[in-house]
């Protein structure tokens, strides 16, 4: 989110095959040491199902299947992006400030054991354990739209249950109007993190009816399978009618708070990233135009899509702003 314009390189060229190459060799030795049912299954399933294994979807636990159900609030129609565009292209600044790092470097992240602390104005504080968390709802699959503030945009099929049933365990305080989410932060185990001038912990932060709607997703993988530490492993936000920098990834904390709290890219320029960041094609970034957007995957010459207002999903949310001068609060 640094550079200078958006960036246009075709997905394609930005992992080499060496690369790809070593990951996988990584990511069989990985599954076969972590679970040996999805390797031999991974290897029953052939030539077909070989493009998608070799896509480096780096973790321990990447690539195991989660059981999901359907979900009403999916988005259908578009053609999904492929787990290699999905899994090679990445925003994850911990890991590097280019988009083929985080594959490269995010094998480091120790998603297990990992826990979740839900703190702050909240009448139960309480500190889970990933796997108690992962099995408190029925994971559904859900595609969402994802915009990012560079005008790229992709199709995911998430996996995860809305943010808002984990909330309504917790009787937050009348007094909580925002909620805060921390990512994990280890200058050890992220050495790339001076990479850029973000204040770390990476932060993201809601108001409270934001994170109440249901198409906020707690998110615990994509494609039907764990999240790969690049896609932030093990349990991130995905907010989809806004811009992808709300989206906190490996997320340690969830805390509410009385005051909007700062937040990593707002520190990092207040007149480029505002708190609300809803996606807006009426509201440029100061470098860049956002009435349109690349997707991810298509031929670099492919012509370019309209942005939509909330990346689509007015009918749900514009309510949510009735009244708010959405230039202002961008
Ligand atoms: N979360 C953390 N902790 N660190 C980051 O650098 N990048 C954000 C967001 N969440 C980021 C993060 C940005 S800019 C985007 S566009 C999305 O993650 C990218 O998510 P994806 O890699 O799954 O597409």
């Amino acid at each position: 989110m640094l550079i200078g314009k958006p960036s246009d390189i075709p997905s394609s060229e930005i992992t080499s095959k060496e690369q790809y190459d070593r990951y996988f060799n990584r990511r069989r030795f990985l599954r076969s040491a972590v679970s040996g049912a999805v390797a031999a299954g991974a290897a029953a399933l052939g030539a077909e199902r070989l493009a998608e294994v070799i896509s480096p979807s780096i973790g321990a636990l990447a690539g195991t299947k989660l059981q999901t159900v359907k979900s009403p609030l999916t988005t259908s129609g578009e053609e999904l992006t492929s787990l290699k565009d999905l899994t090679n292209y990445n925003n994850f600044y911990e890991f590097g400030v280019d988009k083929g790092q985080p594959v490269m470097n995010a094998g480091a992240l120790p998603t297990r054991p990992w826990t979740l602390r839900v703190e702050g104005l909240v009448k139960k504080p309480k500190t889970f354990d990933i796997d108690t968390l992962l099995s408190m709802r029925p994971l559904e699959d859900r595609v969402y739209r994802h915009r990012c503030v560079e005008a790229w945009s992709m199709v995911i099929p998430w996996v995860g249950y809305s943010l808002s049933e984990l909330i309504n365990a917790f009787d937050p305080l009348p007094s909580a109007k925002y909620v805060q989410f921390l990512s994990y932060f280890d200058k050890k185990v992220e050495k790339w993190w001076s990479e850029s001038t973000i204040l770390w912990p990476y932060s993201e932060g809601l108001r409270m009816d934001e994170a109440m709607h249901p198409l906020t997703l707690l998110t615990f993988g994509l494609y039907g399978e764990v999240l790969p530490n690049q896609n932030g492993a093990p349990v991130r936000v995905v907010i989809p009618w806004k811009y992808g920098f709300k989206s906190a990834k490996s997320i340690v904390a969830i805390r509410f708070l009385d005051k909007q709290p700062s937040t990593s890219w707002n520190q990092q320029s207040e007149r480029e990233y505002g708190f609300y960041s809803n996606v807006n094609p009426n509201v440029d970034h100061p470098r860049w135009s956002q009435k349109t957007e690349r997707r991810i995957g298509q031929p670099f010459y492919a012509q370019r899509r309209t942005t939509l207002m909330f990346n689509g999903y007015g009918e749900q949310v514009a309510s949510l702003y009735n009244g708010m001068d959405l230039k202002k609060n961008f």
